[in-house]
């Protein structure tokens, strides 16, 4: 089935898409030009991409800015992506809120600059009641951070072991209120998870290219619609048909 623009909202349509937008350095080295040219034009294609989503009807997007071991690259590769980051919103914020874009962090805000912890949350208050797009910002973000904070919380909050299920740790989550993502978009061709989402990608579909992410425009994210719109979901289960096909 070929998806024709814009995407009308329907089950073939992934209500939620988690990107890790990987090779943004070798896209650069390809050109020879630095690794931070390379988050710039990253940084560029996300706003193409944003705009795609909100016209495809893409309800929830997670994009992968920072990880937690991010922080092992050198100095002035972290300090350069946290400057695109303060600079993406003092100068983005505005046009995606026209667009009716709503932010959310996923993470933990406390090794940020006082600038860019102070812009994230500026960003969170100003865009709380847009609702065309909810797109979550994973920074200075790891899934087994994630899990650890919510073990801690619900430690402190006393809850009983018999308490605990799939729903009472959802709620302990960062993605608390957030659908877990139906598609997973890793580009640059790696086949890892990288510690992203990995309690929420328990059934999420993978679609992994070869492209580097300051190439995976438009289209490349309208391929990726089409190929999990010819997926069958099945969450484990198999189909009752199945059944009568080999009993009836
Ligand atoms: C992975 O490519 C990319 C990152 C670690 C950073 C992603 C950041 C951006 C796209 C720009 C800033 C984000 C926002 C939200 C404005 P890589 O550096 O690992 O590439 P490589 O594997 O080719 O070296």
């Amino acid at each position: 089935m070929t998806l024709k623009a814009p995407v009308a909202p329907s089950s073939t349509v992934p209500q939620h898409i988690a990107i890790i937008m990987d090779g943004n350095g070798r896209w650069a080295r390809k050109r020879g030009l630095p690794r931070l040219a390379g988050h710039k034009a990253g940084t560029e294609n996300l706003r193409r991409i944003i705009k795609a989503c909100v016209e495809f009807g893409i309800k929830y997007l997670t994009i992968y800015a920072f990880s937690t071991e991010n922080w092992g690259r050198p100095p002035e590769e972290v300090d350069g992506l946290m400057r695109i980051l303060e600079d993406v919103i003092e100068h983005e914020l505005k046009e995606l809120d026209r667009q009716g874009v709503q932010i959310h962090h996923l993470g933990q805000l406390d090794r940020l600059s006082p600038k860019l912890q102070k812009g994230v949350l500026e960003a969170v208050e100003q865009t709380r009641n847009n609702d065309r797009l909810v797109l979550n910002v994973a920074l200075n973000y790891g899934g087994r951070d994630e899990i650890i904070h919510a073990f801690r919380q619900m430690l402190a909050d006393g809850v009983k072991p018999e308490e605990v299920t799939v729903e009472l740790v959802g709620k302990y989550l960062y993605t608390v209120g957030i659908p877990d993502p139906d598609l997973i978009i890793r580009t640059s061709g790696e086949l890892r998870i990288s510690n992203f989402m990995i309690w929420q990608a328990a059934y999420a579909e993978w679609y992994v290219t070869p492209t580097y992410w300051p190439d995976f425009g438009r289209e490349e994210l309208r391929k990726a619609l089409d190929e999990y719109a010819s997926r069958d979901r099945r969450f484990g289960k198999v189909d009752s048909s199945e059944y009568g096909e080999i009993n009836g």
